[in-house]
This record gives structure tokens, C-alpha cells and sequence, in this order.
């Protein structure tokens, strides 16, 4: 059983699945820490609701550096022996620091089919705004590993949706949603069965 830590900043939806497939016993894991640099967000709220620990580091108003920041958190990572980490809506950009201890053991979930509409400034509604402008047939999201250039990791899933031609960002974003919701837990599912392996800069998955 892999311990797992979801870092959050939202709603927590994504974080919502990873949790009922932690608690039904679909994964051979369970999550043990929710994270959040947003202190009052609903992630943290739902991490409550399922009895599960939650700290939250207000980046906001930090006092040090990024570096300094993320020494805290993977301080805080190591003390709780978390094995894998999930970021899912993290609205921050994660230093080398907490990167490199957790290389191949730190997951995102991107609303896109990376390498398309993914990098600096493409996180949210921009990236369903950018994928409407420039009339994509289709769309979906995408599980990677967390490197240090963004949204560069290998991938490890991918779910696609197609783009019809009345979308808007807004309804884009919820059919891309329901995709996540599949394939995150599905992801770490793997993961935690050992079924994801890391050959060169490409993920491979075992059946
Ligand atoms: C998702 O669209 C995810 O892809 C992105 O942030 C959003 C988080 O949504 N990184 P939620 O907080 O999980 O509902």
C-alpha cells in the first residue's frame, strides 16, 4: 500500500476521485495527506469530510523564497513517508527542490492532450479558451509526470473528448472534467499496482 498526498489549491474534484477510489479500495493505496497552499479552498474541505490530514502552507504572504517554501513542503512529505504525490489543481509552479526528491513519484493532471496547449500561462480556462480559438477537432487530459520544465514529463494516460462546433471554453471544460475524473484515478491505480514504468523520457505501462 502506497501513501499518497494530494496537493490541491480548488475546488478539489480531481482530489474527490482519488479519494472514493482510495476508500473503495481501487487503488493499492491510500490517501494519507491533502496539501494546499490556499488554506480556506474546498479541497482541504473535503479532505476533512473523509477524516483525512490536511495542512495547508499559505503561499500568500510567505515570508521566503519558492526554494524556502518547497523545503517546507518536502520536509513535511518525507516526515509522512509519502510515497507518491498527486498534484491536482496545484495552482503553483513546483522548484527543482521538491522535484528532484520526488522524480517519478509526482503526478499532474493537465485539462489538455499534451504536448498541445500545455507550458507557462496554459493552466485552467486559458487552455480551453486557447483549444476553442484554435479550432481543435478534439481535446482531453492528460496524467504526467511532474519534470522540471512544465507539463513536460512523460505521460502516463491520456483521455480524449472530442471539440464540437457550438463548444465554449466553459462547456469544453466540463466535458474535459468528467475525462479527468476517469483517468487520474485510473493512473495511480497503476502506479500503485507497480504497472508504470519510466524507459528514457517515455512512460510505459505493464498489463
Ligand atoms: C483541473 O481541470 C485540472 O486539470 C487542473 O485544475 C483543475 C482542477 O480542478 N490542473 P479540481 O480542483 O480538481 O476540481
Amino acid at each position: 500500500m502506497i501513501k499518497i498526498a494530494v496537493f490541491a489549491s480548488g475546488g478539489g474534484s480531481n482530489l474527490q476521485t482519488l479519494l472514493d477510489a482510495s476508500e473503495h479500495g481501487l487503488i493499492k493505496g491510500k490517501v494519507s495527506l491533502v496539501f494546499s497552499n490556499v488554506p480556506e479552498c474546498g479541497a482541504m474541505e473535503r479532505a476533512e469530510n473523509h477524516r483525512v490530514e490536511a495542512i495547508s502552507i499559505a503561499s500568500k504572504g510567505y515570508p521566503g523564497t519558492r526554494e524556502e517554501y518547497d523545503q517546507e513542503v518536502l520536509q513535511l512529505c518525507q516526515a509522512k513517508k509519502i510515497d507518491l504525490i498527486c498534484l491536482a489543481g496545484y495552482m503553483r509552479i513546483i522548484t527543482p527542490v521538491l522535484i528532484r526528491p520526488y522524480l517519478y513519484k509526482m503526478m499532474n493532471i493537465h485539462p489538455a492532450l499534451l504536448p498541445k496547449f500545455g507550458g507557462p500561462g496554459m493552466y485552467g480556462h486559458h487552455v480551453h479558451e486557447a483549444v476553442v480559438k484554435a479550432k481543435e477537432k478534439e481535446s482531453g487530459a492528460t496524467v504526467h509526470f511532474v519534470t522540471e520544465g512544465v507539463d513536460a514529463g512523460p505521460v502516463i494516460l491520456q483521455g480524449n473528448v472530442k471539440v464540437l462546433p457550438y463548444d465554449t471554453p466553459q462547456t469544453l471544460a466540463e466535458r474535459v472534467l468528467k475525462v479527468e475524473h476517469q483517468i487520474y484515478p485510473e493512473a495511480v491505480k497503476l502506479y500503485s499496482e507497480g504497472k508504470v514504468k519510466v524507459s528514457g523520457d517515455r512512460v510505459k505501462i505493464i498489463q
